[in-house]
């Protein structure tokens, strides 16, 4: 588990979530079991003092990490005995070291690279977290292990680095998904892409059941998956069918609706165009979690 100490501005919402959910990444990918950290987001000035005091270095930095393991050979998987000697007894759990991140500077260069603010403290977070599990980047083999397990772990929670995704893309994406659909009594395959305000994306097929009632639409399949994953906050939705555009049927109306009324919907052939439009002009005078917190009159 992470824990943050929040001593500068500038932190998007939900950053210890998504330090958390690195982290996490982070030690799956190495095979090792749940184990602390302890991060500060710093400003600018704070880390140039932190880098200067302890690496002689006086200008700002990212990120620095401080690993309290010493790990004979290769990292944290090949050295069981220094995760062990590093359990805290108030918790049972393997202390792994310090972090510090200037999220002044992240925002810069999240903006210099052309990604979201989220993308970025992700990346740092996951960078430093090999460190504290003994990764490092002087040798470039060192450097090619260091670099591979980043991507992993980006691509573990969909932290892409590319530019904000465009209709075209999400349809593509739909248009993918529906090659999974398991429809073998209506034979009608259908995907859809669920686009997040952060630039996530979540896919669904439509699951058809014998007994016919129990069949899920796509747009259900991909918010099923998003939901679960934390995700809610949807700004777009795409969907493709194989045999023409499926526009979404009532329920999933309902459910989309159920988490954002402004989302827009793209609905197409596969590999043919697709149109789109707003949710709110599919599905007018909806009834959503809001009329539940109305008073009374
Ligand atoms: N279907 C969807 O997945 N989404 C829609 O928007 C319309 C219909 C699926 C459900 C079923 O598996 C098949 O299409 C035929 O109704």
């Amino acid at each position: 588990m992470i824990e943050l100490s929040l001593e500068t501005a500038g932190a998007p919402e939900g950053v210890e979530r998504l330090m958390n959910r690195v982290a996490d990444a982070a030690l799956a990918r190495e095979g090792v079991g749940p184990c602390d950290a302890f991060v500060r987001a710093i400003d600018d000035e704070a880390m140039r003092l932190l880098n200067r005091r302890t690496r002689g270095v006086d200008a700002t930095t990212d990120v620095l990490s401080f690993p309290s393991a010493r790990y004979r050979r290769g990292t944290a998987r090949d050295c069981p005995a220094a995760l062990r000697r590093e359990v805290d007894p108030s918790t049972g759990r393997p202390f792994l070291g310090d972090i510090a991140i200037s999220l002044p500077r992240a925002a810069r260069q999240a903006a210099e690279y052309g990604h979201s603010l989220e993308r970025e403290i992700g990346f740092l977070t996951a960078h430093a977290m090999l460190h504290l599990l003994g990764y490092d980047h002087i040798q470039p083999s060192d450097r090619a292990k260091m670099r591979a397990m980043e991507d992993a772990i980006m691509d573990d929670l969909r932290l892409y680095r590319e530019e904000p995704m465009s209709d075209d893309r999400l349809f593509e994406l739909a248009c993918r998904a529906m090659e999974r659909a398991y429809a073998p009594y209506s034979n009608f395959k259908v995907g859809a892409c669920l686009l997040t305000g952060d630039g996530r994306t979540f896919t669904g097929a439509n699951i058809e059941n014998a007994s016919y009632g129990a069949t899920i639409c796509a747009e259900r399949a991909a918010i099923a998956r998003a939901v679960s994953d934390g995700a809610t906050g949807f700004v777009a939705v795409a969907v493709a069918a194989e045999r023409g555009a499926a526009w979404p049927c009532g329920i999933c109306r309902q459910v989309l609706n159920e988490f954002s009324r402004d989302m827009r919907v793209l609905v197409g052939r596969a590999g043919e165009g697709y149109r789109a439009m707003a949710l709110s002009a599919l599905l007018p005078e909806s009834f959503g979690p809001a009329d539940l917190s109305k008073e009374d009159k």
